[in-house]
């Protein structure tokens, strides 16, 4: 660690905080995972579920991760040191390395995303699903890939390496109230669709009877979105909080930040169905490339499609750049609190590694599903459940000391709070872990074993 005693940064205003976690928040998870989750498993029946989850399980564990970060002022490494010590301080690198994979493959996601923003203003989208598959199975993995992967790592390194007030503050102050205009504007155009009360009441209406059935399988990926939407479980929320200079209110922070990325994510529905219910697309089995296939070819199909899929896009890869910011701030940390290395060194290096992990996930799908599987249902858990184990059952005086600082006296919240991260939140994350070891489990010695044996 570093003897000479450099100042830390901080957040030049509250609202930067806010909209940074709020940029994080709101990503590919929202626009792309959201909507065709609700239509899928039970509409409004799964609506109400995530918003149970996002109340009893995201909003206590979102302040878990933030009291760890303002308290220490430390990356997530030297946070998990200072509060835990011991071995707790591996929970701190399992965040490291959670947020280095996820990086390395969302980027390549992401670069998909501006992918298809160009092909609006180029070709158009193709209207033939068939062929809009087979145009997303040309450009999801290979040299074009590859190439916008780069491009998206190389903007998210110049921000970062920016610093938090030049670089990411200033960038989120632009990008966050440009995904909310555009987002609203987005869902006025679709309400004018001729599709769009049919699809209203498609994403709407509770299917309970379905819900009722399958509930073993939706509420935990109801729980599993509500972890992931709200950038939980990777030591983003750790690292942003670490740079508060000030006693603000967390719990209204964590209040504001959930609510706008709930919204976000409800509304983006509003905007996709009456798009895919007005090109005559089925919303029912949208597969693994949703937007870029189903939604993609319902563009083609739409008068000034091109135009409404360029801002789509467009839209999708700021959501995913502003999400993108808070991983690679997660290793940048590290990276300079505990080798003292300079920021730009830091984020270039730190970036260049991540891209040459994501080649792999860039080249082909199969690779990328190895990888997200194994980041999103397996370490992101695993690292959620050991902080809440250490927060909730080692250190509940410590967590209300510092939540309470910038609220005042928490009278009965304080004890709710605990509570809520002891019970509900670790046995929701044990259950999911417990689940995502059985799917990974399925899909290497299924789907992954039949492509080693193609190869
Ligand atoms: N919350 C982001 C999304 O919904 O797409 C994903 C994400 C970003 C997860 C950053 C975790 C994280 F640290």
């Amino acid at each position: 660690m570093s003897d000479i005693d450099i100042q830390r940064e901080t957040w030049a205003t509250r609202a930067g905080f806010i909209l940074a976690a709020v940029g994080s928040a709101v990503g590919l998870g929202n626009i792309w995972r959201f909507p065709f989750q609700v239509g899928q498993e039970g509409g409004a029946a799964f609506l109400l579920a995530y918003l149970l989850f996002i109340v009893l399980v995201g909003f206590p564990a979102m302040l878990v991760e933030f009291v760890v970060g303002r308290h220490t002022e430390l990356n997530p490494v030297g946070a998990l040191r200072a509060v835990g010590g011991g071995t707790w301080t591996y929970v701190g690198w399992i965040f490291i390395a959670t947020g280095f994979v996820v990086l390395s493959y969302y980027s390549v996601v992401a670069g998909w995303t501006v992918r298809y923003a160009f092909l609006g203003l180029q070709d158009g989208y193709l209207a033939d699903a068939a062929e809009a598959e087979a145009q997303f199975v040309s450009l999801a993995s290979g040299l074009d890939a590859i190439f916008f992967h780069a491009l998206f790592m190389a903007v998210v390194i110049v921000i970062v390496a920016l610093g938090i007030q030049q670089g990411i503050e200033l960038a989120v102050r632009l990008m966050v109230p440009a995904i909310v205009v555009i987002t609203l504007g987005m869902a006025a155009y679709a309400f004018t669709l001729e599709g769009a009360g049919e699809a209203y009441s498609y994403y709407l209406s509770p299917e309970w009877g379905l819900f009722l059935t399958e509930w073993q399988s939706i509420l935990p990926a109801a729980a599993g979105q509500a972890f992931f939407t709200l950038s939980l479980g990777m030591g983003a929320m750790i690292t942003y909080a670490s740079y508060l200079g000030e006693d603000q209110n967390l719990a209204e922070d964590g209040a504001i930040i959930i609510g706008f990325d709930t919204g976000i994510a409800f509304i983006m529905g509003l905007v996709v169905f009456p798009i895919l219910f007005t090109a005559g697309i089925d919303p029912a089995d949208p597969g693994a490339g949703a937007i870029f296939v189903s939604l993609a070819a319902a563009f083609g199909d739409l008068a000034l499609g091109w135009l409404v899929g360029f801002v789509f896009f467009t839209t999708v890869a700021i959501a995913a750049l502003s999400s993108a910011i808070s991983l690679m701030e997660v290793v940048v940390s590290y990276v300079i609190d505990e080798r003292n290395v300079d920021r730009k060194i830091a984020a270039s290096v730190v970036g260049a590694a991540m891209f040459v992990l994501g080649i792999p996930s860039a080249y082909d799908l199969v690779l990328l599903d190895l990888i997200d599987l194994f980041a999103d249902q397996i370490l992101l858990v695993l690292g959620g459940l050991l902080l809440m184990i250490l927060v909730g059952w080692v250190l509940p005086d410590l967590a209300v000391d510092e939540l309470s600082r910038g609220i005042g006296d928490l009278g009965a919240l304080a004890p709710a709070w605990i509570w809520a991260v002891r019970i509900p939140v670790v046995v929701v994350l044990i259950v999911a872990l417990a689940l995502g070891i059985l799917e990974y489990y399925e899909f290497l010695t299924g789907e992954f074993a039949e492509w080693i044996a193609d190869q």
